[in-house]
């Protein structure tokens, strides 16, 4: 063969590799709404900067009749380019080979890029479109899965990881998604369970649809497995880009700072306004995260699952912050299983990837009774108190309004080495709230006033002097447990100066082989 037909062998490979399982099964694949492999990369990477790898590999089943089903590139896209300049690893199913199933071969590629990714400190994105193990070849798609899981969990807190999921994702095959750092699923095309709706049937008897079971809104909003959902695939994957640009390379990097031309010291007089008068009124703290970041751009992180705590990420003077907050507009902003577990995980996030923290705190307690109780609060509540003592990131904490009991310790507290606490001075800092305490303080006298009107009058009182007392910030400032009372409308401005004093905070734990979280 002559170099010339070399060279035309080449291109005629290239072009037998592009169309992976071939024009009918992409266009089967458009016809469920979704993107062939080749596609989702174009449209996650900056324009021309894919270097692909290993397309011209095959798998090596011979079981099955399978050396007759050759494709090149087996059923996975794998290679490196760029999102706004900078090198993330990347790796997508292609569904149209073999329903991309999960060979040895295939295993090898995903592994290959990860192992690149480690070396070179970039994150990795894995687009998930797949039946799972390769049935025909057994034990090897087991062993390739824990190859990749093994990766995942070296990865993890080293380089960031993302997993897109846009088609199934089931069985075993879900827990490489599980180990990474964030997942996108797609609203209708995508789902992700252990174990499917027949199977369920035959153990369980439920009757379950795959939608009902294991789709986006179920993990989006029930199980919090899934931390953001798109409406189609090209919004998550413009998505993955946006959330990147929060992301440093690695552990060892500190995030990108953003040009920033939005004011440091821009006031929003409505924030002096904006905490209602009545103590257990709602309003909605996304208002002043909104009011107080750059340009009020916030990429909210789980957005509805357990919403009464808010997580995400934005930026201050284009400095990347990861944001808490208690979010009085749903149960009152109070802390339980869920919402302790959600922040947790964020705050270590953050705390991994050298992510600065700001807390907002507007928290009447933990969330009472028995289902609470018994799914465990004492160890969930303490997951969030570990991971904020455990963080060494800055820590800027802002007490809104309600800051009771242990929840306020939990809450990015001065002795969980909060760097800097301020309050608004509505702030309410106490063990607990004036009804809570007058009835223990006074419940006997309480008990021996006859007259209902006495007895209220007494009560409103006694309330009166237990907030004059300890309902207002200066209590605890008094001790510098809070560093400074700030007039609301210029947080913006206190925050950014504390993140950029924050900026060269050296903090370490002591050395250990791992701490004991209370998982
Ligand atoms: C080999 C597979 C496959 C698999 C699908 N295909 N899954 N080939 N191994 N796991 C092939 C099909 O034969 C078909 O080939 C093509 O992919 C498309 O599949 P369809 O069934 O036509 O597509 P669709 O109707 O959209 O259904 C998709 C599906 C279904 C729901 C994913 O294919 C399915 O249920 N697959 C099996 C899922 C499964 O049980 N996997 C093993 C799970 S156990 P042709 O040639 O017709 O295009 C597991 C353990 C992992 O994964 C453990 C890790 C620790």
């Amino acid at each position: 063969m002559g170099f010339v037909d070399k060279i035309q062998e080449l291109l005629s490979k290239r072009e037998e590799a592009k169309l992976g399982g071939g024009l009918k099964r992409i266009d089967s694949q458009h016809g469920k709404s979704k993107l062939t492999a080749r596609e989702r990369i174009s449209i996650l990477l900056d324009e021309g900067s894919f270097e692909e790898y290993d397309m011209f590999v095959k798998h090596r089943s011979t079981d099955f009749g399978l050396e007759k089903k050759q494709y090149l590139s087996d059923g996975v896209i794998t290679g490196h380019g760029t999102i706004d300049g900078r090198v993330v690893y990347v790796y997508a199913q292609d569904f149209t080979v073999f329903g991309g199933s999960l060979s040895e071969t295939h295993a090898l590629k995903i592994c290959k890029i990860m192992d690149q990714a480690m070396k070179m400190g970039a994150p990795v994105i894995g687009i998930n479109d797949s039946g799972g193990a390769r049935i025909q070849e057994g034990v090897k798609s087991l062993a390739g899965y824990a190859e990749i899981f093994q990766r995942n969990i070296m990865a993890s807190g080293v380089i960031p990881q993302i997993s897109a999921i846009f088609g199934p994702c089931a069985g075993g095959a879900v827990y490489s998604p599980a180990l990474t750092d964030f997942i996108i699923m797609s609203d209708k095309t995508s789902y992700m369970f252990v174990t499917g709706p027949k199977v369920t049937k035959t153990v369980t008897g439920e009757d379950i649809t795959t939608e009902d079971l294991g789709g986006a809104s179920i993990h989006g909003k029930k199980s919090g497995v899934a931390h953001f959902i798109s409406e189609d695939e090209n919004e998550g994957l413009l998505l993955i880009r946006k959330l990147i640009s929060f992301l440093p390379q690695n552990n060892l990097e500190e995030p990108m700072v953003a040009k920033c031309d939005d004011p440091i010291d821009r006031l929003e007089d409505y924030l002096n306004e904006i905490i209602p008068e009545e103590p257990n009124k709602p309003y909605n703290v996304k208002d002043i995260i909104h009011a107080i970041v750059d340009y009020g751009e916030f990429l909210e992180v789980q957005r509805n699952y357990a919403p009464n705590i808010i997580t995400g990420f934005a930026r201050f003077d284009g400095m990347s912050v990861g944001i808490v907050a208690n979010q009085p507009n749903y149960l009152a902003g109070v802390l339980d299983i869920n919402s302790s577990r959600k922040a947790a995980r964020f705050v270590r996030f953050c705390d991994a990837f050298n992510i600065p923290i700001l807390t907002l705190v507007d928290v009447p307690g933990f969330l009472p009774g028995s289902s609470q109780e018994y799914g465990g609060i004492i160890i969930h509540g303490a997951k969030l108190m570990f991971a904020y003592g455990e963080a060494t990131v800055p820590k800027v904490t802002i007490t809104l309004r309600k800051s009771y009991g242990g929840a306020h310790d939990v809450m990015s507290s001065k002795q969980l080495r909060g760097d800097i606490n301020y309050a608004w001075p509505m702030a309410e800092i106490a063990v607990m709230g004036p009804a809570g305490a007058i009835e223990i303080l006074y419940g006997r006298e309480i008990a021996q006033i006859a007259d209902e009107k006495e007895k209220e009058k007494f009560i409103k009182e006694k309330e009166q002097e237990y907030r004059d007392k300890f309902a207002n910030p200066y209590n605890a400032a008094r001790f510098g447990y809070i560093d400074d009372v700030i007039e609301p409308r210029n947080t913006r401005f206190r925050v950014i100066r504390a993140f950029q004093t924050l900026a060269t905070k050296k903090d370490t734990n002591p050395p250990k082989k791992h701490s004991n979280i209370p998982l």
